[in-house]
């Protein structure tokens, strides 16, 4: 795999059944934390991983989506006009120039495997991203930059995974290998969601992947699996056997932002670094002594 990483797929055609009433007639992608959607954290992760191409798998109900990352033509022209030009940089930063949005439908929600086989003709045989934007990841380098440079050292697909308590591997793709040096391991087995005693590690695929186009054919080949569904897990399972699959244990954070706790941790944290309102927020939540 000679190429560069320069395209990115987001699946957003989930329902967020989680955070219903919050998302009955809204993304649950656009969900703010702080000030910023969901979606805008991982797309500005992609792009400050050297990606400009991001490709949209979205379903019905997306629409906000499609508007945030397009041009605000009515609000951009009154902040012009009333010369407020810090609040007109912040909403053009949303989509850089040099950065282009596509989106394809997910017909029908099938799986987080066939979510991505929707980008296939869009990646047109080149390696590529996949990111979950439920997963928030705060890391220095931005954690796909990390695996953008493992990527680029051994041109094969990285997952970014994290060790997982044993009574959490339910929620998550765990894999096993050997260790090929502190940080990166080449995968020898990948499960979906197993029970804690089926599971082969505790290291658990965080939401975030590099992969290459190979695995296209094999999730089309992967009968349905766990839920009913079309797994990527079982795609990256069948694509191991024919090259090799890397996991990389990233440096940072990552906020499950899928489940309420996790949203309302990156909400806190977030805040409590945030350039404006960090040193006040920190004031008023001492000042709540509980
Ligand atoms: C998906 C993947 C799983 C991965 C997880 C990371 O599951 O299927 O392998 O570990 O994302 O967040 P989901 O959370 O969509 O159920």
């Amino acid at each position: 795999m000679k190429q560069q990483v320069r395209k990115a797929i987001f699946p957003v055609a989930g329902l967020g059944t989680r955070f219903l009433p919050a998302t009955k007639a809204q993304p649950k992608e656009m969900l703010p934390v702080v000030d910023k959607p969901l979606i805008q954290y991982a797309v500005e992760e992609a792009y400050a991983a050297g990606i400009r191409e991001m490709i949209f798998v979205t379903g019905r109900h997306k629409r906000p989506i499609e508007d945030h990352f397009d041009m605000a033509y009515e609000l951009e022209h009154q902040m012009e006009e009333a010369g407020k030009h810090e609040m007109l940089k912040v909403v053009r930063s949303v989509k850089p120039d040099d950065m282009e949005c596509v989106f394809v439908r997910q017909p029908k929600s099938l799986g987080l495997g066939h979510a991505v086989l929707c980008g296939e003709k869009l990646a047109r045989g080149e390696p590529f991203a996949v990111l979950l934007a439920d997963d928030l990841m705060v890391g220095e380098p931005p954690v796909l930059k990390q695996m953008v440079e493992v990527f680029n050292e051994w041109r094969a697909s990285v997952l970014a995974v994290q060790e997982v308590p044993e009574e959490h591997t339910k929620r998550y793709g765990i894999v096993a290998g050997s260790l090929v040096n502190d940080s990166l391991m080449e995968v020898t087995a990948i499960v979906e969601k197993p029970a804690p005693e089926k599971a082969p590690s505790r290291w658990g695929v965080a939401g975030r992947y590099i992969l290459t186009p190979g695995v296209f054919d094999e999730i089309r080949n992967q009968p349905k699996g766990v839920g009913g569904e079309i797994q990527l897990t079982d795609g990256i399972a069948g694509l191991m056997r024919r090259e090799k699959v890397f996991a990389f244990k990233y440096k940072g954070k990552r906020y499950d932002c899928g489940s309420k706790e996790g949203f309302l941790e990156a909400n806190v944290e977030l805040a409590l670094t945030h350039p404006q309102l960090g040193e006040w927020f920190r004031g008023y939540l001492k000042s709540l002594n509980v």
